[in-house]
Parts: structure tokens; sequence; C-alpha cells
């Protein structure tokens, strides 16, 4: 199954009752496993969490902490784009290489790597005791 298919899959089980956006994200890892991540809202708007979150969870539970690729899929006009925070969290386990697509439902796709989409990322490089 392409991360496309996955990530369309894993979208239809989205909990987002509040704002009715379902997203999915399907990340692939270095040994080729592809783990799975929707979004999961709170009545307590601030305890709810991203597609993308999900994913990396997902990977981190199966004792995995390297992406290789990572598709993001939701219903809306223009590819969907990773909020600030899944973009820093995405950076974690990637390299600036590290592509990222990000879909419509429609079919339209853009694909940027890491470094582009978060420019700048706050690295442990910044830390003077790191
Ligand atoms: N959302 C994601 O799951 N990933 C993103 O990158 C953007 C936003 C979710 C959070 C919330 O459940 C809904 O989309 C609307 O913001």
């Amino acid at each position: 199954m392409s991360l496309e298919e996955a990530a369309r899959s894993v979208r239809e089980n989205a909990y987002a009752p509040y704002s009715h956006f379902k997203v999915g994200a399907a990340l692939r890892t270095p040994s080729g496993q592809v783990f799975l991540g929707c979004n999961v809202e709170n009545v307590a708007y601030p305890e709810g969490t991203c597609a993308e979150a999900g994913a990396i969870a997902a990977m981190i539970a199966a004792g995995e902490s390297q992406i290789a690729e990572v598709y993001v899929i939701a219903d809306s006009p223009e590819p969907v784009s990773p909020c600030g925070g899944c973009r820093q969290k995405l950076a974690e386990f990637s390299t600036g290489d590290m592509p990222v697509t990000m879909a419509t439902l429609d079919g339209a796709e853009t694909t940027v790597n890491m470094r582009d989409l978060l420019p700048g990322a706050f690295a442990t490089s910044h830390m003077k005791a790191s």
C-alpha cells in the first residue's frame, strides 16, 4: 500500500467532531515500516492531537525513530500544511532532506523537504549544554 493510500485510509478514522477537519498522516521509516496517525480532538480543545503526532507516536512505540518520508492528507482546497508544532515534531526524527508530501483529497500534491518546511528549526546545536 502506498503512503497516499495509507494516509487516505487512516484519515477516515480521524476523530474531529469540533473542527470537522479530518487529517491523515502516513510515514515510512528506513526499514520500510509504515506508521499511521489521524487527528484526535477533545472537547477541551487544546488537548487535541494532530495526525502527524499520532503517526510519530506509533513509530516510537514500535521502536523506530527515523522518518524517511511522510504523507499528510486532508479535505482542503490546497495541499494541507503541517502546523508549526508538527513541523518541529517531524524535524526531531528526520534530516533536512526528508520529503514531506502534502495533499488534498482531490489529488493535488506538493512535496517539500524538511529543511524548507521549517527553516531555522530549533535543534540541539542551539543548546549550550546538550
Ligand atoms: N491538524 C492536523 O491533524 N495536522 C495538521 O498539520 C494541521 C491540523 C488537525 C488539528 C485539528 O484537529 C484540525 O486539524 C483542525 O485544526
